[in-house]
């Protein structure tokens, strides 16, 4: 785990130049240690919190007819690949089977445990997994050279980008994905709706998402020698209608200060630490966004209670 080594210099610069910051902020991806992601997989099984269940049931409904804009013989790259229920999803549905799935993620183990059970599962089906960062560009491997690409980015991920973030983002997927005619690009985005309904699922009545939004604090704690006391910092959840994106905050409950890697990072009461975006995006915003890095739209499909969207972009 990436917890075990020396943080790269790179990350405590992240976390300290956050927090020096007029609005402090923490990079989002500190809120997957291990106990974040036990946490975030309580979150998806809360009732509030409709996301995970809106998109399966959409790949329920729709994956044969998402899986027939593949080619024959694709290899699914699936980015941000948690674990491969969504992906599967995809591969069981394709009347023209996949010959190859490549889940890509930050986290080894995480993929270790995916190829594993996929071995057991699938054993007709090449299983190719490759630990990167994703926001960098990214070489598909050898074994898979072959293959025409097919990419897959579910689960709303990318509502956690900005979007100067998620145009240079769509543009390095359609680099990694070109050399076949019109790459695809299947991509899971929550949509936009009212903030009644948004905001109990980032701030639910039995506290999981509170203490998820706190458990960043712990992490940095451990890997920037903090002394942080998360019980003195309130979870908030904001819709900013704006930007269209909740914002989650930790909002400090007094003046206090904190060290951190060596520095004291100072408080006031009610001042925040701005953890997390989840741009909910509009059907036509996104596509809008998606043409701005290059990509067409072949293809939109939402749940049957219309919360969440799944896009095909063409390159
Ligand atoms: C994993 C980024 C899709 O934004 O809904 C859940 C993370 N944060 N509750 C989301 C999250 C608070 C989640 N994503």
């Amino acid at each position: 785990m990436p917890d075990a080594m020396e943080p790269a210099p790179s990350v405590l610069d992240e976390i300290l130049a956050g927090l020096s910051a007029p609005q402090k902020t923490l990079p989002a991806k500190l809120f997957y240690d291990e106990a974040g992601c036990a946490l975030f997989n309580r979150i998806t099984l809360l009732p509030e919190y409709y996301v995970t269940r809106a998109e399966m049931a959409l790949l329920d409904r729709h994956a044969p007819e998402i899986a027939a804009h593949a080619p024959p013989g694709a290899a699914l790259v699936e980015y941000g690949a948690s674990d491969e229920a969504k992906g599967v999803a995809l591969l069981d549905a394709g009347r023209r089977p996949f010959a190859a799935y490549v889940p890509v993620d930050i986290a080894e183990p995480a993929l270790l445990a995916i190829a594993g059970r996929m071995r057991g599962s699938h054993p007709a089906l090449a299983v190719v997994p490759v630990a990167a960062d994703f926001l960098q560009p990214l070489a598909l491997p050898p074994a898979v050279a072959g293959l025409p690409p097919f990419g897959f980015f579910p689960g709303s991920t990318i509502g956690n980008f900005r979007p100067p973030m998620v145009r240079r983002f769509l543009r390095t997927v359609r680099a990694t994905l070109s050399g076949v005619e019109a790459p695809g690009f299947v991509v899971g985005t929550d949509l936009r709706k009212d903030p009644s309904r948004l905001l109990p699922a980032y701030d639910d009545g039995a506290g999981i998402t509170a203490a998820f939004n706190r458990n960043i604090l712990l992490h940095v704690n451990r890997i920037a020698d903090g002394d942080f006391d998360p019980d003195a910092f309130a979870h908030r959840a904001v819709w900013n209608a704006h930007e269209g994106r909740i914002e989650m905050h930790l909002e400090s409950r007094t003046a206090q200060a904190v060290r951190v890697a060596g520095r004291t990072v100072r408080f006031r009461a009610g001042e925040s630490i701005h953890t997390e975006d989840s741009y909910k995006h509009t059907p036509d915003g996104f596509r809008a966004l998606a043409a701005e890095a290059g990509w067409r739209s072949g293809g939109f499909w939402r749940d049957p209670d219309g919360l969440f969207g799944m896009h095909l972009l063409r390159g």
